[in-house]
């Protein structure tokens, strides 16, 4: 029961470390350096630099729409006129992410169900006799089905297709050249879920006419959406009309690296712009294009339609961002870390002075306690005597103090002539001990002696 009650008071003790002072220059300025480098870490790099403070968000909602604008007149000796609006050349035309403007093509007009000999672009069309031409079978990478019979003068065989099949070669120049001045709006709402933050990159100005006289300019107008064809094309490092000729594809990257701490309108975007088919130099990789027909009917009601191979560019915009805003669990943790790597300098030079020095032994002496048990036990019966006494003085020492004015007159010859005999004895009897401990010693000794005698307790020296 005792052992238990003092394990339950000594968990109310407050215990510190103690510590050993080593005087030595080398590892004293060792040990400073390094703690200055961890505190230039930690305030330097995880604070200012990292934001350490903060808590990150780095999934981003966002939405994108898109918007072009701008037309493009074609003449052709063979076609004729053609208006292209941003409904013919933007696929698809509902404003997406990922769109693809047409800047070039290759048109085959009234095709119409029917027989006609193969292309000679196609090697597995070519023949030179019927026998090359099995009638039923598919014409690989071709346009149609085989009859089984091969035509003299083109040396391909006739298949049953859309008739005619696409011919001649890509325009050299790009046709809708003008797609150079085309702009696209670009709307980008975000939202960061955990702060719940959410913004767009159209810039809220006072001003309506703005969005529609501005153009982006990373100096000018670094927060206007609408952006030039030409430009886009030109900040990846490309020629438009090269571009625009064989086709590609250009990266819009729009990041968000906000720092909520500082206000709603510093959350801005940053846009960046890259090629993304990279492989320019190789021919057959180079480019980007693809077919699509529109379909009419004649007075008969048969249908025919035109074929377009469209070659252009495709703009992929890609959204990411990442938000921080203070919050004191990454502080806290970002300190604790930083502690910790003091404690580590600690241990280093701690290993250095136990092992690596001349005077290591000296340090170690210092250092390391040994503890003998066999000593120990008897003192610690002593310095139970000791703790009871010192309770017991404690009660005493504040009645005396009281009693002091009272009883001051009291003989002060028989305190002198009484005392000095007891305490001889009693230092006698217990061997050496603290000096502070004999008053109270005399106190426990003199207190049967009577009431009016307790104030002997002052004799004690510190008293
Ligand atoms: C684009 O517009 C500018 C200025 O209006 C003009 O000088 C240029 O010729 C145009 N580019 C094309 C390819 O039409």
């Amino acid at each position: 029961m005792a052992a238990k009650g003092g394990f339950l008071l000594s968990l109310l003790n407050y215990k510190t470390e103690k510590y050993v002072v080593a005087e030595n220059r080398k590892i004293g300025i060792l040990f400073r350096l390094y703690q200055l480098a961890v505190l230039g870490y930690i305030i330097g790099w995880v604070f200012v630099a990292k934001k350490g403070y903060q808590e990150k968000e780095e999934t981003i909602q966002t939405s994108v729409f898109t918007k072009l604008k701008g037309v493009a007149l074609t003449n052709d000796s063979e076609k004729g006129l053609h208006m292209w609006g941003a409904e013919d050349y933007v696929i698809p035309p509902n404003g997406e992410q990922v769109f693809f403007v047409v800047t070039n093509y290759i048109e085959t007009p009234n095709q119409r169900l029917g027989f006609c000999p193969e292309s000679n672009k196609v090697p597995d069309g070519k023949c030179t006799s019927d026998s090359d031409c099995e009638e039923g079978d598919v014409v690989t990478a071709g346009h149609g089905i085989k009859t089984g019979e091969c035509i003299n003068s083109t040396e391909t065989c006739e298949i049953q297709a859309w008739c005619p099949v696409e011919s001649g070669p890509r325009p050299e120049e790009p046709l809708l050249m003008a797609s150079e001045n085309f702009t696209v709006y670009i709307r980008n709402f975000i939202r960061f879920p955990k702060f719940e933050f959410s913004k767009s990159n159209v810039l809220e100005t006072a001003d309506p006419n703005y969005l529609k006289n501005c153009t982006y300019d990373s100096e000018t107008h670094p927060y206007c959406p609408i952006f030039h064809l030409g430009n886009l094309v030109s900040w990846t490092g490309n020629d438009f009309q090269e571009m625009a000729a064989k086709g590609g594809s250009v990266g819009i990257l729009i990041e968000w690296k906000c720092d909520l701490d500082k206000g709603y309108s510093e959350c801005n975007p940053q846009y960046s712009f890259t090629r993304l088919d990279i492989n320019t130099n190789s021919s057959a990789t180079a480019g980007y294009n693809f077919r699509y027909a529109k379909y009419f009917k004649d007075q008969n009601g048969e249908t025919y339609r035109t074929l377009f191979k469209v070659y252009g560019i495709r703009f992929d915009i890609m959204v990411n961002g990442q938000a921080g805003k203070f919050s004191i669990v990454p502080t806290l943790i970002a300190i604790g870390s930083g502690f910790a790597l003091m404690g580590a300098g600690a241990f280093a030079c701690d290993m250095i002075l136990l092992y690596m020095m001349n005077t290591s032994s000296i340090y170690r002496e210092g250092k390391f306690e040994v503890i003998n048990f066999k000593k120990e036990r008897s003192k610690s019966k002593d310095s139970k005597d000791e703790k009871d006494k010192t309770a017991h003085r404690d009660r005493r020492s504040k009645k005396s103090s009281v009693e002091k004015d009272i009883s001051n007159s009291i003989t002060r010859e028989e305190e002198s002539k009484a005392i000095p005999a007891e305490s001889q004895s009693s230092v006698e009897r217990r061997g050496p001990t603290i000096p502070r401990n004999t008053g109270q010693r005399y106190s426990a000794l003199l207190s049967p002696q009577g009431p009016d005698q307790k104030h002997h307790v002052s004799f004690s020296p510190h008293l």
